[in-house]
This record gives C-alpha cells, structure tokens and sequence, in this order.
C-alpha cells in the first residue's frame, strides 16, 4: 500500500474541456424507494442524525405514496414507499430491494437541463413539469442514468416552500441530535461487465462531465478479487460520480456480488463529508452504525511511512483513528479520513462512507487493499465470495 503519486486528476480537462451546457449548483436529494419509509426514516434519524424536514402521504392528500423527507446540514435525503400494490414502485422493490432511485441535482433550469441532455442522448424519464402550490413553483424534469437509477433535475428558484410543492413540514417530538453530517462528497455506481467505459462516455456527451480520476484492476485488487473504476466529475466540481465495473479475479468481486443482489447496475455507496470525523464516528458507533472491520496493526504501523510529507499535518492521533477504524490515505495535495459501513440493508448492497477531507482530492486508494480485505471477510460470512 502507498499513497498515490503524481497522481493524474485531470483537473485541467476539467477547467477546459468541460462544456457548460449543464451547469449544475449541486445534489439537490437523493430519494430510496424502500419497503417501509416509516421504518427506515426512523434508522437515519436515530443512527445517522438526520432530522425530520417535510412529509407528503395520506394525510397531506397524496394516497399513491408516502415520502419521508430527512435533512442533515445539506443533505436531503427522500425516503419513499408505496400505498398499494398497482404503484410502479412495488416492480423497484422486488427487483432491487431498497435503494437509491433518484440522484437530483439542482440546476438553475430544469427545461434548459433536460432539453440539453435528452438532446444529446439521454432518455426522458420525466418531461419538464411545474409542480405549484401557495409557495411558488418549482420545475423538474428526468433522464434515466445506469440500471434503474435516474437523474432529476430541479429549477427551485421560484420556490419558498420546505421542499417541493405538496409537501408539509414534518414536525416530530422525537429529534435526535445530529452526528455532524455535512454535505455529499460523492455518489458511486455499480455497472456491469465491460459497461465502465461507455458510462463514462455516457456522462461525458450528455452531462459534459469529464474523467476526473482512473483505477484499473492493477491498483484495485486483492489476492481474490478486483474492479475497475473511473471518476466522474462535472465542471465546477461540486458533483462526483465514480463508476465501478467489477474484474476478473480468483473469487467474486464484490461488484458482481452486488449486481447479483440487486440485480442490475445501481448506486453502491454515498460518501458524506464530515469535517470532524472521530466525534462522527464515535457517535454513530454509539447509536448503533456497523462499520466493516477495522484494518490490522500492520495498516496502522505502516500510516507514517505512508503519509510521508503530511505526517507534520496530521492533525489526529493514530491511536484514536484506529480505536474507531477510520483509515487514512494522503496525495500530493493532503491526506484525507474515511470509514465504510456495512450494507444498511440486509441484501449486501447499498452502503455509506464517512469522509473527511485534509487537502486531498482522491478517494482513498492507498486503502483500497485494506477495505476489500475487509469486505471480502463480510462476503466470506454471507457465502458470496
Ligand atoms: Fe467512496
């Protein structure tokens, strides 16, 4: 394991090559469609601090639905479920199970977006639509992206409401306290065999992003398994989308473990940021967040040579780090924190990264051996290595 040097971000690309057809202000939600949102609503606000924010359902006058929306700092996550079984969102959750559906970015204009996308060859999931009610308007509009996942633009500007018009505020007596939960760093997809590159091309024609960062199965392996991956970035940088496709190694990757369980391409983790990870940590520990394995002595021995010349910025004590499993990887630029929970569902699909960013702009591949170490020993439990 080594930090990565003269790494190539590319950023320069970013800067001149990226077409600004598409600007995009940044995540505006990220909806799951899950069996029982009242249930679920409850696990992210009592184990990730999340708090109540807006409702929509039966008694707001919605009898198809109810969603759940939760808010932490500048995070918005929808949690939606069905009222009967002719919603289309029962065919979701039978196939996949809980997800992510939706990844919605915010944009200035939700016609303009969709105009400029579908025009490039994306498919319409949604055309543009005005929602209203006594708090102005909003529009959306959709494109279909990898799997079943989409992408929903959303124009608020000429909104004042909590969230989307037939929403109501949800105020609740139960209000855990926060964990320090900032913002969404990145969103990662899991595709199939061989379909990495023509996502990325994907995202480079009909959202002008750019190839911010390459892995191939030779950095990202373990004795037993391996992936390749490409991160994805639009121009101002605000939105990262790595996109993984599983390789050929002597057990299964834990890709294809998760295109066997959710049965086709989806979102695979969302990474969110903190700016003080050890408290973060420590308290979603206490209320109840399973994270993989903690690495072994060795990693932790070897994090001073690894860092080199940041070891004078770090700022955390290595003692501590690993006491909470949180692992550390530098590049030229800084050092970064992060940890992984487990799937947060019980087919070993979606899951969280917990991130803290000192300067570096990677995704932590000096400590892609100690993780997949880590997941394979959760696949080996699950008999799906
Ligand atoms: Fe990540």
């Amino acid at each position: 394991m080594s930090k990565i040097k003269n790494v190539e971000y590319g950023l320069e690309k970013i800067f001149e090559g990226a077409q600004d057809f598409l600007p995009l202000l940044g995540t505006d939600y990220v909806e799951f469609y899950v069996g029982n949102a009242k249930q679920a609503a409850h696990f992210y606000k009592t184990a990730f601090g999340f708090q109540s924010f807006a409702y929509k359902g039966l008694e707001t006058g919605c009898k198809e639905y109810a969603s759940y929306v939760l808010k932490q700092d500048k995070i918005r996550l929808v949690l939606t479920t069905p009222l009967n079984s002719k919603s289309p969102i029962n065919e979701h959750l039978t196939k996949h199970g809980d997800g992510v559906k939706v990844v919605a970015l915010w944009v200035e204009d939700a016609t303009k977006s969709w105009e400029e996308t579908t025009k490039r060859g994306a498919k319409s999931f949604m055309k543009p639509t005005t929602e209203k009610d006594e708090y102005g308007e909003v529009i959306r509009s959709g494109i279909h992206t990898y799997g079943d996942t989409v992408h929903i633009f959303v124009e608020r500007k000429n909104y004042k409401g909590i969230f989307l018009p037939g929403y109501e505020k949800w105020e609740s007596d139960y209000n855990p306290t926060p964990v320090g939960l900032k913002f969404i760093d990145h969103m990662v997809g899991n595709v199939g065999w061989g379909e990495m590159n023509q996502w990325v091309k994907w995202y480079e024609d009909v959202m002008g992003f750019v190839n911010f960062l390459s892995f191939d199965d030779k950095q990202i392996h373990t004795e037993y398994s391996a992936l390749m991956s490409k991160v994805m970035s639009n121009g101002n940088g605000r939105i990262k989308f790595p996109i993984n496709e599983p390789a050929e190694g002597k057990k299964k990757s834990q890709i294809e473990e998760y295109l066997d369980f959710y049965e086709g391409p989806g979102a695979q983790h969302i990474a969110v940021a903190t700016d003080d990870i050890i408290k973060t940590v420590a308290q979603l520990r206490e209320r109840g967040v399973e994270f993989l394995s903690t690495p072994p002595e060795e990693y932790y021995k070897a994090v001073p040579v690894r860092l080199e010349e940041h070891n004078h910025e770090l700022r955390e004590d290595i003692e501590t780090l690993k006491g909470l499993g949180i692992m550390i990887d530098a590049d030229e630029e800084g050092y970064l924190l992060q940890i992984f929970t487990k799937p947060v569902e019980d087919r070993p699909t979606l899951f969280f990264e917990i991130i803290q960013r000192m300067g570096a702009r990677g995704f932590g591949a000096g400590n892609f051996k100690a993780l997949f170490e880590s997941i394979e020993r959760e696949q080996e439990k699950r008999g799906t290595l």
